[in-house]
Formats: structure tokens, sequence, C-alpha cells
């Protein structure tokens, strides 16, 4: 089979097929996968039917599988690094509403690099991911924006309360996991810098008081929205989905969990700390 690498929206996300993810991939085509997926941040395996160790075995392409620190209670003893994202499932997390855009594990010192998500069941409507591709963001600001923020740093905090409420909630709350990186990172392939703030986890920048660090922010909130930077996904049973989590912010769009089913498998992949 000939790998096709086709992109989806100007901003990122290409779509691979030729390959089946339930085989061992050869050094020649895990090479071409990589490169796709520094290119585009975001690949699409559309049609893939993968169990858990398929799944797992596929992310391995793009690194070191990170077991659940989030949620390990929810974790299968089997596989420690599988967790769902559902509303049907007794253990499943993030069940309803809309997510707005951010990184995963920010609240670590070592995010993940990457994360992937599989389609299992998938609601008629709604429920779509959004990708923004934060390299582009930050290229578009203006310099002097880029020159102020030049080693700022910043503080992110995420709680989880329970598997069906989520909330941005204040640094200084004790039970919130919560680390400091630079408010622009580096990728540490392609050296593209990134803005690595966002609405759900950053609480402030650090030596600022609020309200400057709230305005800055504000900024690159705004920024990292904006259309021009943004792929939507709408899923389909059978899509695999892997995105280099320092490059692209994803977002959930609603859907009507009380009707509709929605199941999709997560895996992470281990990340460095962010400079
Ligand atoms: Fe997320």
């Amino acid at each position: 089979m000939t790998i096709r690498i086709e992109m989806l929206s100007p901003a990122l996300g290409a779509e691979v097929t030729g390959i089946d993810l339930r085989e061992p991939v050869d050094d020649a085509a895990r090479k071409t996968v990589l490169e796709a997926w520094y290119e585009h941040h975001l690949l699409v395996f559309p049609g893939q039917v993968l169990n858990d160790a398929d799944h797992l075995r596929a992310c391995e392409i793009f690194g070191a599988i990170q077991p659940e620190r989030l949620n390990p209670h929810l974790a299968d003893d089997a596989n420690p690094a599988v967790h769902f994202v559902s509303n049907i499932r007794e253990d499943g997390i993030l069940p309803h509403g809309d997510i707005v855009f951010h990184m995963d594990q920010m609240q670590y010192d070592k995010p993940s690099q990457a994360m992937s998500l599989c389609g299992i069941d998938i609601p008629s409507k709604g429920g779509e991911t959004k990708f923004s591709n934060s390299h582009l963001a930050y290229d578009a600001l203006p310099d002097d924006v880029k020159k102020r923020l030049e080693g700022l740093r910043a503080e992110n905090a995420y709680l989880y309360y329970s598997p069906n409420m989520m909330r941005k909630v204040a640094a200084r709350e004790e039970e919130a996991p919560r680390a400091i990186h630079p408010v622009i990172r580096t990728h540490p392939v392609t050296g593209r810098k990134a803005i690595y703030v966002n609405r759900l986890l950053s609480d402030r920048i650090i030596g600022m008081d609020v309200a400057e660090s709230d305005a800055l922010l504000g900024i690159l909130f705004r920024q990292i929205e904006e259309d021009r930077f943004i792929y939507e996904h709408t899923w389909r049973v059978g899509d695999v989905l892997v995105w280099d989590n320092r490059s692209l912010l994803h977002a959930r769009n609603t859907y009507d969990s009380k009707n509709e089913r929605r199941q999709l498998r997560r895996i992470a992949i281990v990340g460095d700390v962010p400079y």
C-alpha cells in the first residue's frame, strides 16, 4: 500500500490513507507519518477498526505511552493508559457539553507531547473537535506583543472535581495540580514557537498584577481563537486522530448528551519539560 497525505485545511491537519494501523509499521512508513505530523500537526487516519492494543501500538509511532495521571482510578487495570471520553460508560470522562480551547496536561511539569482519540460512537450532530494552530497564531502576533512576551512564564492549573464536572479554578486552590510554563514555548523538533496559554488552564502571568496579566492573556486567548487558525473535525466511526499537543490547541462543540451516544478512546504520549 502507498501512504497518501492530503491536507484538511489551510491552517492545519492532514488525512492519511493507505495504512492499516492494526499492522506493524516499518521504518519507511514511520518516517513518512512523522514528517507529515510535524508539518500538519494533526493526522486523521480514517476507517481504522482498532482495539485497545492496536490503538496503543499505533500511538507508539509518536512516542512512549503516558499512563493516565489525572484520573488513574478510572483507567482499565490491564491498560492504565487507555481512557474513554464518553457519556455512555461508567468510567467515561468529559461526558457533557462544550470545552474551550486548551492544550492537555499543562498542570504538569511534563505535559504529554501528543494525544490520540479513536472514534467508537459518534453523535449524529455536534461533538466536533476543533483545533487551533498555535504556531500560526504566534507568528501573526504584532512584533511589539512578541517582544513583551519574551521570557514570560504563566501558572497553569486544572481541577477535575468528578467525572461530570470540570471547571477552571484559581491556581491558589490547594487541590489543583499546577505548573509554571513559558507563555511562548519552542517546539523541540521543528524549533517553531507557539502560544502556550489558554482560557481553560492559564491563571496568571508570573510577576504581573492581575489586571496587567488578564489584559495580556486576553490578547493571546483571542488570538488563538481566530477562525483563520482553526480546523473543525467532524467525527466518523473509525477515525483515529493524533495531534501534537505542543503545536495545537483543541476544543469541543457541545452535543445532545442526554439522547446521543459519544465514545472516543483516548491515549496520551509522554512529553518533556516545555521551554
Ligand atoms: Fe483536552
